[in-house]
């Protein structure tokens, strides 16, 4: 006996005999109310998680820009001691986008590794490698001291003591004519090769540099 082909469904709900069904009906008001009221939520779910993910996310993907800053003559610079000066990391939000850097002129006495046009002038962040609070260069003992947790830095900005993690952050520096400009800030590891710029408390030596990879917003920076 031959098969005899199924019967093909009809999409009038009143066909398929569905309670309640209209003429011309081709699906069922519980599915058409529940289709609704799904839909309903996931637009509303959306409205407000797509702001928060977006205010969240979205600095992380913003560029920052280079910045040059001048902070004074060369000749304002010793070689044997660090000259302090304030210059602005961000100028959108005024007095706390600003930091203070310590200068001074290469000295081939202390500074070891390759020169280049970046670091004729060697400019250290103040913030302490531990936790982030602001270090004092103190001239008595040629020594950065960070009030917090004691962290101590030796003249060069390596870790003498205390709990920071890698060397004080630098700047680049640029001579141009007679002046000194300041640029962004990298990091560095125990043997000073450079790194775009890490947060606090995350090392640079050894396996570090791979647990704390750099930010997607970080443009190439030379020598990093
Ligand atoms: S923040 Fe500097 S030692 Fe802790």
């Amino acid at each position: 006996m031959a098969d005899t082909p199924p019967e093909k469904k009809s999409k009038y709900t009143a066909d398929r005999r569905i309670p309640g069904a209209f003429e011309g009906e081709t699906i069922t008001r519980r599915r058409m109310i529940g289709g609704t009221v799904h839909l309903g939520g996931a637009v509303a779910t959306a409205a407000i998680i797509l702001p928060s993910l977006g205010f969240a996310l979205g600095p992380i993907f913003k560029k920052s820009e280079v910045r040059w800053e001048k902070v004074g003559a060369l000749a304002d610079f010793p070689d044997d001691t660090y000259v302090p000066r304030v210059i602005t990391l961000n100028p959108d939000i005024a007095e706390v986008g600003k930091t203070t850097v310590y200068l001074r002129k290469r000295n081939a006495q202390f500074d070891k590794g390759p020169v280049d046009k970046y670091n004729q002038v060697i400019a250290l962040s103040t913030r302490c490698m531990h936790l982030g609070c602001p270090v004092r260069f103190v001239q008595a003992s040629s020594r950065f001291i960070c009030p917090c947790h004691g962290g101590v830095y030796d003249f060069t900005g390596q870790v003498d003591g205390g709990p920071p993690v890698r060397p004080l952050d630098h700047f680049y520096t640029e001579i141009r004519g007679a002046d000194v400009y300041v640029g962004p800030r990298f990091s560095v590891n125990s043997e000073l090769e450079r790194f775009s710029p890490r947060f606090p408390g995350e090392e640079l030596d050894g396996i570090g540099q791979y647990l704390y990879p750099s930010r997607p917003t970080q443009r190439k920076l030379p020598g990093t």
